[in-house]
């Protein structure tokens, strides 16, 4: 690519930043470790960028009694841990916490609601964050809708775990049902908010080269893979109620796997997408208990493991889980997909591969090795895809064959600025304040969702089965290699 053509596909990639309109949001739970994360951080990065206009309120509600100068403060620290050195900008930081309020609310009782009640502004976009349990979900809801707080172009944004079978999932919906219209509500999955994961979409629908080869004809299996070095400590009572299969699988793995074995939806539009996404979820075919494998961090040199950090010695609950799974349809009949996911692994990696199948017929005859293609779409770190292509081992050594990888880093290709991709939660904050559906969940898809999982979770608490043991720092338990050897294939390397 020649100097000048590079700058113009940089420039044309980078996106610009377009500012929302002026809004007031909520954050209930605005205290909580999510907000002190992931949503407090990533309105300031947002306003760093340009993109909340003057006029914006960030409204922080939670149940502590604090002063707006204590959450001032607390949020100047989580910006000071969790917004890198370069981005804190002095004045940016202080202009900021200008547009923050504070009421201290109880969800379940009436302090607080009239305050907040009379904060509200006609004539901008309210949303409302419920950064709390959903056991609130219910309460918040009729006390916004019984303080004149909410009307019919209110948005609200639930979190996950949404639910933790069909029937839960169910009455959280019927919950909000009763107080909002779908198209009020945004639940959230932060994968859906990945750069790279809304690429997988540009990559098969904006391109003609791969489309026509997306299918069992063409493609052999497909691996997505989200491997974590982090084990469950400090987070263990919820997850052991919960665990890798409801955790990652349920929503974030299901969510990957749809975009890349869905039908061209006709329009990128919010039920357009949401409808063909849907459709992949219900071919889901229920899955055997040989093609399961679960597992459980071990203790090792000292450190716990997965029973002592859920502070369950008799726990059952998995931090690995490896599944084969079909999706039943004309395009996917026989390729199949395994999924793996978990805890206390090799690296912090997550990506989808697809591999090709070879070619039908070599005409080379002295060519050992792999021949097949595989592109590779990184999530994390380091996002970008790569292909792998066959050629020529250069020199004059015959005809041999090496499989060699196109790859494109997303940040190389972009330049410093594209190095700065923003998090899963900005974007998706700045798309509730757009009245944008596309990139959350909508009710069927969570439900269908949970149809598809709560067989196969019922099935292994029937059985009895216990996860089996991994050491930590591994790719997971050893039995997850069968799963895949036993078809011929086997599992990429769990590597950053
Ligand atoms: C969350 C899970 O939804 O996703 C966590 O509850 C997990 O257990 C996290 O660690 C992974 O997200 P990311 O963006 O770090 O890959």
């Amino acid at each position: 690519m020649t100097g000048a053509d590079g700058l113009k596909w940089r420039e044309a990639m980078v996106s610009r930043v377009i500012p929302v309109e002026v809004f007031d949001l909520v954050v209930f739970g605005a205290s909580g470790d999510l907000a002190r994360r992931k949503i407090l951080p990533g309105l300031y990065r947002r306003y760093l960028a340009g993109q909340i206009p003057q006029g914006s309120r960030i409204i922080g509600a939670a149940r502590s009694a604090m002063t707006l100068e204590e959450f001032r403060a607390m949020v100047a620290e989580s910006i000071a841990e969790f917004v890198t050195p370069e981005k804190r900008d002095p004045k940016a930081m202080a202009e900021f916490m200008a547009i923050l309020s504070y009421v201290g609310i109880d969800a379940k009782g009436e302090a607080g609601w009239p305050e907040l009640a009379a904060l509200m502004r006609e004539g901008v976009v309210r949303a409302f964050y419920f950064s709390v349990a959903p056991t609130l979900f219910g309460d918040i809801a009729e006390r916004l809708h019984a303080h004149g707080i909410a009307d019919a172009q209110s948005r609200i944004v639930v979190e996950k775990p949404f639910g933790r079978d069909l029937a839960t999932a169910r009455a959280l919906n019927a919950t909000l049902a009763s107080h909002f219209e779908e198209r009020q509500i945004y639940r959230i999955d932060h994968y859906l908010g990945k750069e790279t994961v809304q690429n997988l979409m540009a990559v098969r629908f904006a391109n003609i080269l791969f489309e026509p080869l997306w299918n069992s004809q063409f493609i052999d299996h497909v691996q997505i893979t989200v491997a974590e070095t982090v084990g469950v400590e400090g987070r263990g009572s919820y997850y052991d109620k919960s665990g890798a299969m409801r955790d990652m699988v349920q929503n974030h793995l299901m969510q990957l796997l749809c975009l890349i074995a869905m039908e061209p939806p006709y329009h990128f539009d919010p039920d357009a997408v949401r409808d063909e996404k849907l459709k992949v979820i219900r071919a889901l075919q229920p899955v055997a208990p040989t093609d399961i494998v679960r597992g459980q961090y071990a203790a090792m040199h000292g450190a716990p493991g997965y029973v002592e950090d859920a502070e369950n010695p008799d726990s059952r609950t998995e931090s690995y889980i490896a599944l084969r799974v079909q999706v039943a349809n004309w395009r996917w009949k026989n390729t199949p997909f395994y999924l793996r996911t978990g805890k206390k692994l090799r690296a912090r990696t997550s990506e989808i591969a697809i591999t090709f199948k070879e070619p039908p017929h070599s005409i080379f005859d002295d060519a050992p090795g792999w021949r097949e293609n595989v592109l590779v779409i990184r999530l994390q770190p380091n996002e970008g895809m790569n292909l792998k292509v066959m050629i020529k081992e250069p020199g004059p050594g015959g005809m041999r064959l090496v499989q060699v990888p196109l790859d494109m880093s997303f940040a190389e290709a972009l330049g410093t600025e594209g190095a700065d991709i923003p998090d899963a939660y900005e974007r998706l904050i700045m798309d509730v304040i757009r009245g944008n559906q596309t990139l959350f969940m909508r009710g069927d898809e969570v439900e269908a969702a949970w149809a598809w999982t709560d067989p196969i979770i019922q099935g292994w608490e029937a059985r009895g089965d216990r996860p089996s043991r991994y050491d930590p720092g591994t790719s997971g338990p050893e039995d997850a290699l069968m799963l895949m050897h036993r078809d011929g294939r086997r599992w990429r390397e769990i590597a950053e």
